[in-house]
């Protein structure tokens, strides 16, 4: 949909906002019907008691007009209406007139104006110059008309009172609302957010893990209910996946030995022509390395599956390393390459030193083998704030941003083919599954400058 046409409130990505905002014009367009509504009462309940004070003003003068005794004389009705309708004058303006004489008889505070009528009604509102909205009544009396009107003052006053308190109110309520809507919806999705945050969390490593379903069979329930057999079905596929790697690795381990013990039992032989034993010396590389991608593809499966035992020792990862950096040193050396390292604090962490001790290595050999000759290769430890941190640092050509996690997947290789470096592409799928199994984690950044390739671990350390 077309973002400029998508509705205000569905612009919003969080649904909790979306359904205060839903709850607030729900709650805004209920009030401005309870309002409006309110207002046409209060008016017609105003302007009915309007309507009887006229009616009984009418029934007062009336009982002055004695109509049989005088026929409309002007004097007489001025000597007995005068003075009840000066008493009247603050609320009420009265006007005597009969069709064929005009007017026969005002009070005194009309001042000469006239009551404007609207035909065929009885009861009207009406506007008269000086003195302002009037609320009129009508009353035939024989040959005369008497209007008795009132102005409607009052009842505009009361009617913008109300619409004042109204709107005070309705802002009020509409903050109030959007407060509450928003409550209502953070709790109500509360049962959501943790599924996804369950879900979130189940990951190849913790399929196992399932999403807990309340006792109450709802809409909700129903979803984790639902979302848990698929983990199911998911889980199962990928134990058969892992099992097949296995049992795949596992029987070609076999042949692979054969195959290798052959071609060394004929280069032994030396009954093989020169050209001959060049090539079997070919094959034995190349056998070689497709046992260490077997091997590695057996161990990845296995941890995979929590199939390798890993022995978790606490201790401090000082000497652990001091022995590391040793061996490091000789083969940097065979690389022509210089090794240093440094570590700093100290404290216990729970380790599996020689899984450790693998991880390093597969981290400082593919260093090695992209460092140019004469650079530098750093491994850097640090323990603090709970976290054993530990980072192999070297020179090479690095890789750009967007390798850096992809890098950590099976069968990913960006070594160019003309290094002569023939990778498996299984190391660092491998450090990152004993890392994992660490609870830690391991990602790549570039070294100062986008020069390098820096890969950090952390991993969580105990309190010292
Ligand atoms: N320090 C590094 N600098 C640059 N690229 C690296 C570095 N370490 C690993 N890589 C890249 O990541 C790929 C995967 O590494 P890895 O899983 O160890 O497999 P392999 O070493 O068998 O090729 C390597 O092929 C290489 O292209
Ligand atoms: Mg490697």
């Amino acid at each position: 949909m077309d973002k400029r046409l998508a509705p205000f409130a569905l612009r919003f990505r969080s649904v909790s906002v979306r359904l205060a905002i839903w709850y607030t014009l729900a709650t805004a367009a209920t009030l401005s019907c309870l309002f409006a509504a309110g207002y046409q009462l209060l008016e017609r309940h105003l302007i009915h008691g309007l309507d009887l004070l006229t009616t009984a003003q009418f029934e007062q003068v009336k009982s002055h007009l004695h109509l049989e005794d005088d026929k409309l004389d002007p004097a007489a009705l001025e000597e007995r209406l005068r003075k009840v309708t000066d008493h009247a004058a603050v609320l009420f303006y009265i006007d005597v007139h009969s069709p064929g004489r005009g007017t026969i008889f005002q009070s005194t505070n009309i001042r000469g104006r006239v009551i404007p009528d609207v035909k065929g009604e009885r009861f009207f509102n009406s506007h008269v110059e000086g003195i302002g909205d009037v609320r009129v009544g009508e009353f035939i009396l024989g040959p005369i008309d008497v209007n008795v009107a009132t102005p409607l003052r009052t009842v505009h006053n009361v009617m913008e009172g109300y619409a004042e308190v109204c709107l005070a109110l309705f802002g009020t309520m509409l903050v109030a609302s959007g407060v509450i809507g928003y409550c209502l919806s953070q709790l109500a999705l509360r049962p959501i957010r943790k599924i996804s945050e369950t879900a979130n969390r189940i990951r190849s490593d913790n399929l196992s893990e399932r999403i807990e379903v309340s006792e109450v069979r709802d809409e909700v329930s129903d979803l984790a209910h639902m979302l848990n057999q698929m983990f199911d079905r998911l889980e199962f596929s990928f134990n058969n996946i892992r099992h097949f790697a296995a049992e795949v690795s596992h029987e070609l381990k076999t042949p692979l030995s054969l195959l290798r013990l052959l071609g060394e039992k004929m280069l032994l032989d030396g009954t093989a022509s020169a050209a001959h034993q060049e090539s079997i010396q070919v094959q034995l590389e190349e056998l070689a390395r497709l046992d260490q991608i077997v091997e590695e593809l057996l161990f990845l499966s296995r941890v995979e599956a929590r199939g390798v035992h890993f022995q978790m020792v606490e201790a401090n990862p000082a000497r652990f390393l001091h022995a590391f950096a040793q061996d490091a040193k000789v083969l940097a050396e065979h690389h022509q390459v210089r090794f240093a390292y440094t570590h700093d604090g100290e404290g216990p962490v729970q380790f599996d030193d020689k899984r450790m001790r693998q991880v390093l290595l597969n981290l400082l050999s593919n260093a090695l083998h992209i460092s140019p000759a004469g650079s530098h290769v750093t491994l850097r430890s640090m323990l603090a704030d709970g976290k054993w941190v530990l980072r192999v640092e070297d020179e090479g050509p690095g890789l750009p941003a967007d390798k850096h996690e992809q890098m950590f997947e099976r069968f990913v290789r960006h070594q160019p083919q003309e290094s002569g470096y023939k990778g498996s592409g299984l190391g660092l799928a491998i450090c990152r599954s004993i890392v994992g199994l660490h609870k830690g984690r391991i990602f790549a950044t570039h070294g100062p400058n986008d020069r390098g390739l820096h890969v950090v671990i952390e991993i969580p350390a105990l309190a010292a």
